[in-house]
């Protein structure tokens, strides 16, 4: 089979941002979608990489996180108890079908050039924890104050701290990923 190269934005395309609508109700559906999304299906992905590229204690940085983007629903599902199965966000669809698109290709690759993946996977989860943690998160949070829903706003603002947690780790992660291949390159 052909492989064509994955760059960083086509591992970027497989993300989905959440989306504030002007119904709260709707917010709050997305931001599960999304953490739901992340959880069972983009960071476990991640971690297949890893693991598969025979980098386990990434592997294992994947999974945590994608534990913690559980978290993160649970803890807003517990303010709307009867939100059920979130209707599939536009976004997250387009980031479904991004992902089974570079899919093969990217097994594919991982088994001429795993690192690469691996680097790349890295540096997309640190844009995508920064995006929430930075823009996306803390107009959800300013939403649900803005309608006096504190308890919500309060898991928001847990969210933001956790997600800006989960860009730190990322960077590190990656920072050492990267010392580890300079010194591993012959000389
Ligand atoms: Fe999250
Ligand atoms: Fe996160």
């Amino acid at each position: 089979m052909q492989t064509t190269d994955i760059t960083e934005d086509m591992i970027f395309e497989c993300f989905a941002a959440a989306c504030q609508h002007s119904d709260s109700d709707r917010t709050a559906e997305s931001f599960v979608d999304v953490e739901e999304y992340e959880n069972q299906i983009m960071y476990p992905e991640f971690a297949r990489w890893a693991e598969k590229a025979g980098h386990h204690d990434l592997a294992t940085l994947f999974r945590r996180v994608a534990g913690e983007e559980k978290l993160h629903a649970v803890w807003l599902r517990k303010l709307y108890a009867d939100m059920g199965v979130p209707s599939r966000g536009e976004d997250t669809q387009r980031a479904i079908d991004a992902l089974k698109t570079i899919q093969a290709n990217c097994d594919a690759l991982i088994g001429l050039n795993p690192d690469g993946v691996v680097e790349k996977a890295l540096s997309v989860a640190v844009r995508v924890e920064e995006r929430e943690a930075l823009s996306i998160y803390p107009k959800f949070r300013d939403q649900a104050l803005a309608e006096g829903n504190h308890a919500a706003a309060e898991v928001y603002q847990k969210v933001v701290d956790s997600e800006a947690m989960h860009a730190e780790w990322f960077k590190a992660a990656l920072a050492s990923f990267q010392r580890n291949s300079q010194a591993a390159a012959p000389a």
